[in-house]
C-alpha cells in the first residue's frame, strides 16, 4: 500500500483507497470460500496482480466516469433510468447498426441498453448466445471488440449505460478451457465438474430440478469418448464451471474486468443461482453463491468502480431478495436483480382480474427498501414465463398452487376458454406438472387475437393492458426494462419453427426481429402500435419528471380492499406518490379518504399530468387505469 500522504501518483492513490475500502469484502469472502484450498496463497497473490493490472489498463474516460459515479452513487436509482433490451442482429443487424439508432433510443427515453449475448458463441445452436466460447471477443457476426468499444463510447456520450451478459455458470464445450479438459489436462478438468462414473451424478440428480426437461433432460451428460460425466445444468453444450476452484474465480474476474474496461457499465450475471453445488440440495442459491457474488462485486468496486452488477436469479420470491444483498451481504451484492415475481404477478392478475395474490406476494416477500440496490422491473424478456407462485402463497389467498399454475399456463398458451392471449408452451415437465410459456408482451396481452378477429375494441383493450404493464414497471421502484419490440407491440414470430437450431426452443416466438417499418407507422399513426409507442414514450418521460420514483425511496404495497385494484405508495421525503392500477375490464371507484389516508394530497395524476375524474367523493378508474397520485 503506498503512503497516501506522500503519493503524487493520483492514480495509485485512488487504487489504494479503493482497495482499502473493499479489501475485507473481497478477501474475507475468498478466505471463506477457498481458504482451505492448497493454492489459496498463490491465488490471492495472483488476484491482487489482476486487479492492479486491470486498473492500470482502465481507459482514462472510464476512470473519469468512476469518479463521477463516486460523487453520484445513486445514479442507477434515478427516475431518468430506463432500459431497453435487444439482440444486436435482430435490432439493426450488428454492433455498428446501433449507431444508426441512437436517436430512436433517445426518443424512447432510454438511458440503459442491454445487448443480449454478444460475445463469441459456439457455432450452431448456442442457446441464444448463452453458450460462449470466447469471452474476450465479440460474436464475429456483430463486429469486433474495437467496434464494441466505439459503440460503448458513443452510448456513453449520449448518457446511455451499457449492459452485457456475463455467462458465468457455464462455458460452451468449445471454450478453450473445455477443449483442454476434453484433452485430459487435469488442471482444466478441474475447471468443470467431471466425474469418472455416474455414481455421484446419480446421487446429485436425486434432488436436482431440470431446467430444460424437454430437450436437455437431466443435469449431466455422458461423453463415452472422454470417459466422463460432465455437469450440464442447461444444455449439453453448456458445461458448468467449478466455482469451488479458485482459479475459475480468477479467470472470471479477468474476463469481467476486461469487459468493464471495454466500456460495460452493467454486468448481467447470468443464471447465478446455479453456481454452487451441494449434495442433497437443489443446487440453487446455496450460501456460497452469495459469497462469490459479493467477492465479484468487491472486485469491480476496486478495479472498475463505476460498474454495477445485475443478478439474474429466477427463483422464488423469498429466495430472490438476498441477491440484492441480505444479512452479511447487505449493500455488497447485486445492485440490480430481476423482479421476476412482479412480472409473474402482473400476468396472473391480468388473467384473473384479481389482485389478491399479487398484493399478498409483493407485500409479504419484498422489503420496501433495499441498501444500494434496486430491482430490474420488466414485463417480458427473452426468456419464458415460469409460473413462480408457491403453494404456500397460493394457499394464503385461498388458491390451490398446482391448479392455479396450470390455469395460468393454459391461459397464456391461449387454450383456456375465454383467454385473450396467444402463446406457446415452453418445457412441460410431467413429473412436477410444471408448464412455462412463451409469447410476446402484445400477444400475451391479447393484441394478436384481437387483430386476427378484426376486433377493434379488443385491440384497444390490449393496448391498455400493455400500457398498464409499462406504467407499472416504470413506477414500482427500480429500472424498468423494455424488451425490444414491446414498444411497438410486436406480436409472436412463428418463423423459428423452420430453423433447425431454434425449432426446439419456443422462446424464439418472442424474439422477433425489430420491425422498422412498423416503427415508422407507429411514429405516424393511431394504430395499436402507434398508441403503444406514444404511451411508452409518455410513461418514460413522466417517470423522468417524477422525483418520487427514485429507486431509493420505499415502495409500500397498499391494500385498496378491492380485488381488481393493485396499489403501492412510493414514500418520497417530499411526499407520497400513490400508484393505483385497475387490472379489470370494468370501471372501478376508490374513496377519496382512502387515497388521502395513503398520503396523496391532490387528485392530480402525475402520469397523465392531468386531474383525475371524481364522482361524489370517489375517484373513477376506467378499465386498466393507471394513476400516480401526488
Ligand atoms: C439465463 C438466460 C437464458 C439461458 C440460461 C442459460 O437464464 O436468461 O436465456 O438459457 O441463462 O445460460
Amino acid at each position: 500500500m503506498p503512503d497516501i500522504a506522500q503519493e503524487t501518483d493520483f492514480d495509485a492513490v485512488l487504487f489504494a483507497l479503493r482497495m482499502e475500502r473493499s479489501r475485507d469484502d473481497l478477501f474475507g469472502m475468498l478466505d471463506r470460500l477457498y481458504g482451505r484450498h492448497p493454492d489459496h496463497g498463490r491465488f490471492v497473490t495472483a488476484l491482487g496482480a489482476t486487479l492492479k493490472g486491470a486498473w492500470a489498463e482502465r481507459p482514462a474516460d472510464l476512470k473519469r466516469l468512476d469518479l463521477a459515479r463516486d460523487l453520484e452513487p445513486d445514479w442507477f436509482l434515478r427516475p431518468r433510468m430506463a432500459g431497453y433490451v435487444f439482440y444486436l442482429d435482430r435490432f439493426n443487424g450488428d454492433l455498428a447498426g446501433v449507431l444508426d439508432k441512437l436517436d430512436w433510443l433517445e426518443s424512447l427515453g432510454v438511458t440503459y441498453v442491454h445487448f443480449m449475448p454478444c460475445l463469441k458463441p459456439r457455432p450452431g445452436d448456442s442457446d441464444g448466445g448463452y453458450s460462449v466460447m470466447d469471452y474476450c471477443s465479440v460474436n464475429p457476426a456483430f463486429g469486433t471488440i474495437e467496434t464494441f468499444e466505439a459503440v460503448a463510447r458513443a452510448l456513453r456520450e449520449r448518457g446511455i449505460s451499457l449492459c452485457v451478459d456475463f455467462v458465468l455458470n457455464h462455458t460452451a464445450k468449445e471454450h478453450a478451457w473445455a477443449q483442454q479438459a476434453a484433452k485430459g489436462v487435469a488442471a482444466y478438468q478441474d475447471y468443470y465438474l467431471m466425474f469418472d462414473d455416474d455414481t455421484l451424478p446419480k446421487a446429485y440428480e436425486a434432488t436436482l430440478i431440470e431446467v430444460f426437461p424437454d430437450n436437455a433432460p437431466g443435469s449431466f451428460t455422458h461423453y463415452p469418448a472422454l470417459g466422463k460425466w460432465v455437469w450440464t445444468t442447461f444444455n449439453e453444450h453448456q458445461w458448468d464451471l467449478n466455482w469451488a476452484n479458485p482459479w475459475v474465480f480468477l479467470e472470471m474476474v479477468e474476463v469481467m474486468l476486461f469487459l468493464a474496461n471495454k466500456g460495460v457499465d452493467v454486468v448481467r450475471l447470468d443464471a447465478v443461482a446455479f453456481m454452487w453445488k451441494r449434495m442433497g440440495t437443489r443446487c440453487q442459491s446455496e450460501p456460497e453463491v452469495h459469497m462469490i457474488l459479493q467477492a465479484l462485486r468487491a472486485a469491480s468496486r476496486i478495479a472498475a468502480p463505476s460498474v454495477i452488477h445485475l443478478a439474474e436469479a429466477i427463483v422464488a420470491p423469498a429466495e430472490m431478495v438476498p441477491y440484492l444483498g441480505a444479512g452479511i451481504h447487505a449493500g455488497k451484492e447485486g445492485n440490480l436483480a430481476y423482479h421476476n415475481s412482479l412480472m409473474v404477478q402482473f400476468w396472473g392478475a391480468l388473467a384473473t382480474r384479481e389482485t389478491r395474490l399479487m398484493t399478498y406476494v409483493l407485500h409479504s416477500h419484498f422489503p420496501p427498501v433495499l441498501a444500494n440496490a434496486t430491482y430490474a422491473t420488466y414485463i417480458r424478456c427473452h426468456d419464458d414465463v415460469g409460473w413462480a407462485v408457491t403453494d404456500e402463497d397460493a394457499r394464503a389467498v385461498g388458491l390451490t398452487g398446482p391448479l392455479h399454475r396450470r390455469y395460468l399456463a393454459d391461459f397464456y398458451e391461449g387454450v383456456f376458454p375465454g383467454s385473450f392471449a396467444r402463446g406457446r408452451l415452453f418445457q412441460y415437465n410431467p413429473e412436477t406438472g410444471d408448464k412455462r410459456n412463451s409469447g410476446t408482451f402484445a400477444s400475451m396481452a391479447g393484441l394478436e387475437r384481437a387483430l386476427e378477429r378484426n376486433d377493434a375494441a379488443a385491440a384497444e383493450t390490449a393496448v391498455h393492458r400493455i400500457l398498464l404493464g409499462h406504467a407499472l414497471i416504470a413506477s414500482f421502484g427500480g429500472i424498468p426494462l423494455i424488451y425490444m419490440g414491446d414498444e411497438i407491440a410486436l406480436i409472436n414470430d412463428y418463423g423459428y419453427a423452420a430453423d433447425p437450431d431454434r425449432a426446439h426452443d419456443s422462446r424464439w416466438l418472442h424474439r422477433p426481429n425489430m420491425d422498422w417499418t412498423r416503427a415508422a407507422t407507429a411514429e405516424a399513426g393511431e394504430a395499436p402500435e402507434g398508441r403503444v409507442l406514444a404511451g411508452v414514450r409518455r410513461i418514460l418521460a413522466r417517470r423522468a419528471a417524477t422525483p418520487e420514483l427514485h429507486g431509493g425511496f420505499p415502495t409500500v404495497i397498499a391494500d385498496t380492499g378491492q380485488n381488481g385494484l393493485f396499489a403501492f405508495v412510493r414514500k418520497a421525503p417530499t411526499g407520497a406518490l400513490v400508484c393505483v392500477f385497475n387490472f379489470t375490464d370494468f370501471w372501478a371507484t376508490l374513496r377519496h379518504e382512502w387515497v388521502l389516508s395513503q398520503g396523496a394530497t391532490s387528485f392530480h395524476d402525475a402520469l397523465s399530468d392531468a386531474p383525475v375524474g371524481l364522482d361524489e367523493g370517489r375517484l373513477l378508474l376506467p378499465p386498466y387505469a393507471r394513476l400516480w397520485l401526488r
